[in-house]
């Protein structure tokens, strides 16, 4: 993972065919099933890590109609883009990307091309209208109707389904391991989201939030364990305030006493998960990280702002002195290696530059491993788009998002260096991005670690002196 994520850096001129090439770089493409089905999916997926590990469900769902996946667009008979709308520009890629689509669609007219995810919940069918070359409109409570939704394509109509749903978990799908790369998977605990802060879109795109039975969930993790993998990812927009019954009431489980079901299924599985929310980590939770040693120290927990009067304009429904106080607990309880990071975001409406001061005060205080950083940008019939204006200038939000950006970029520096001199336990993914003799893993606080490769594999826990960093990277050798 990248450590700097911005919104400053994304520059799209490529041709539709280097698009595609590159496109795994901004965003997960479906790898290859080859099972001999009849007819081939390729599911591009932007956005959030939950659209990731839903496009797994989809193939799953497209798996039993009969599709295989493929990684190459030109082989396709339909097209899924499953989409974001968090903020205009990743609505924009979606866009542009529909444009370089058109391309391949001339070339085979008989493409179906369908839109999924937040992007055709917040649009429903004036995606029809909008983009032409579009089939297909399909929500994410919705993926269990894609065969008909299919059906009626072939059939020559278009189709939609936006419905949003109260329960529906997709907890008995078997999700197609698509995006991983069999050390890693992603389990979804819950879905949609009830807290309503002004910026955001997502209560609306993905509604009411509902947890997933935690039977399912340890059965999927066991599943796992099974096939070899060897980290999970409990994924949800708010996982503390995960909270499951029992029909008859008899059982009840809340995030803490997941995490621990989950780190009892196998002593050697790491378990991870994002993203906690200020107001709903609990010392419960701390305190369970800290009893099992394959529980990753680390906790994404994002600030969004340093400035309590901001922070209420965004009803985040905490202050700066209860961050802090949650930092000071996850220190205190975890030590001071522990692992956070953070979502920020520059030139939300109204904000002073006295309380932009307040973000990077914030930052200096808590020294994130890394962050996200973002400048707000308007999402239509949010609580902030009703109620407030859109008044920082663009060249203002820019400056100050890049006055965080450099703040950041020297923290993880000195968090980077703090690693250096000790031995780190190393879960290896890959092989490093630049030379296939050195390989590429995360340790327990989730930066990236490269390392020559000696006799070592994807899979192993290699225990690595750390002799070197950079901003975004940690540099070792391993030791035996
Ligand atoms: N559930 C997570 C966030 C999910 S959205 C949480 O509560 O922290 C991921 C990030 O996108 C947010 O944390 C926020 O920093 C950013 N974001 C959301 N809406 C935005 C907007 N309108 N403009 C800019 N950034 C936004
Ligand atoms: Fe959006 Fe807030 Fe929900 Fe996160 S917690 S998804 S920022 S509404
Ligand atoms: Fe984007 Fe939807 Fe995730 S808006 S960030 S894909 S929940």
């Amino acid at each position: 993972m990248d450590s700097l994520v911005t919104d400053l850096d994304f520059i799209d001129n490529r041709t539709p065919e280097q698009a595609t090439a590159a496109a795994s770089c901004d965003t997960k493409v479906t790898q290859e099933t080859n099972t001999g089905r009849s007819r081939k999916l390729y599911i591009e997926s932007y956005g959030c890590q939950m659209n990731f590990s839903d496009s797994e469900i989809v193939s799953s769902i497209m798996f039993k109609e009969g599709f295989d996946t493929t990684s190459q667009i030109e082989l396709a008979d339909v097209v899924f883009l499953n989409t974001c709308s968090i903020r205009e520009k990743a609505e924009q890629t979606v866009r542009n990307r529909l444009g370089q689509i058109n391309y391949f669609k001339k070339k085979k007219p008989g493409l179906v091309v369908g839109v999924l995810g937040c992007m055709a919940e917040r649009l429903k069918k004036a995606l029809l209208e909008e983009e032409k070359i579009v089939d297909l409109v399909v929500g994410p409570d919705a993926y269990r109707d894609l065969p008909n939704l299919i059906n009626e394509v072939d059939g020559g109509q278009k189709a939609v389904n936006v419905l949003l749903s109260r329960e529906e978990t997709y907890a008995d799908i078997n999700p197609i391991r698509l995006n991983s790369n069999g050390v890693s998977a992603f389990v979804s605990i819950m879905r949609g989201c009830d807290n309503m802060c002004s910026f955001c879109v997502v209560p609306f795109t993905r509604g009411r939030e509902r947890s997933r039975d935690a039977h399912s969930i340890v059965q999927e993790v066991q599943d796992l364990v099974t096939q070899g993998y060897k980290e999970v990812t409990l994924l949800g927009q708010n996982v503390d305030s995960y909270k499951w019954a029992s029909e008859d009431g008899t059982e009840m489980v809340n995030f803490a006493q997941l995490l621990e079901k989950v780190a009892l299924v196998h002593s050697e599985l790491r378990v991870r998960f994002s993203t906690s929310h200020p107001k709903d980590i609990t010392d419960e939770v701390l305190y369970t990280m800290k009893k099992y040693d394959n529980i990753c120290k680390y906790i994404h927990l994002p600030a969004q702002s340093g400035n309590s009067r901001v922070l209420e304009l965004m009803n985040r429904t905490y202050d700066r002195d209860w961050y802090i106080n949650r930092v000071n607990a996850i220190r205190s309880i975890l030590g001071e290696d522990c692992g956070i990071s953070s979502d920020m975001i520059s030139g939300f409406c109204t904000e002073t530059e006295e309380e932009h001061q307040d973000t990077l005060s914030l930052m200096d205080y808590v020294q994130y491993d890394y962050a996200y950083m973002f400048f707000y940008s308007e999402r239509p019939g949010t609580l902030a788009a009703r109620k407030l204006e859109d008044d920082i200038p663009l060249e203002t939000k820019k400056r100050r998002l890049a006055e965080v950006i450099d703040r950041q970029r020297e923290h993880s520096y000195i968090r980077n260096q703090i690693a250096i001199g000790k031995v780190h336990k190393v879960l290896v993914e890959n092989f490093s991005k630049k030379s296939d003799e050195y390989l590429s893993g995360r340790n327990d606080q989730n930066k990236v670690v490269i390392f020559p490769k000696k006799h070592y594999k994807k899979g192993d826990y290699v225990n690595v002196f750390v002799n070197d960093c950079s901003v975004g990277t940690l540099f070792g050798e391993a030791v035996d």
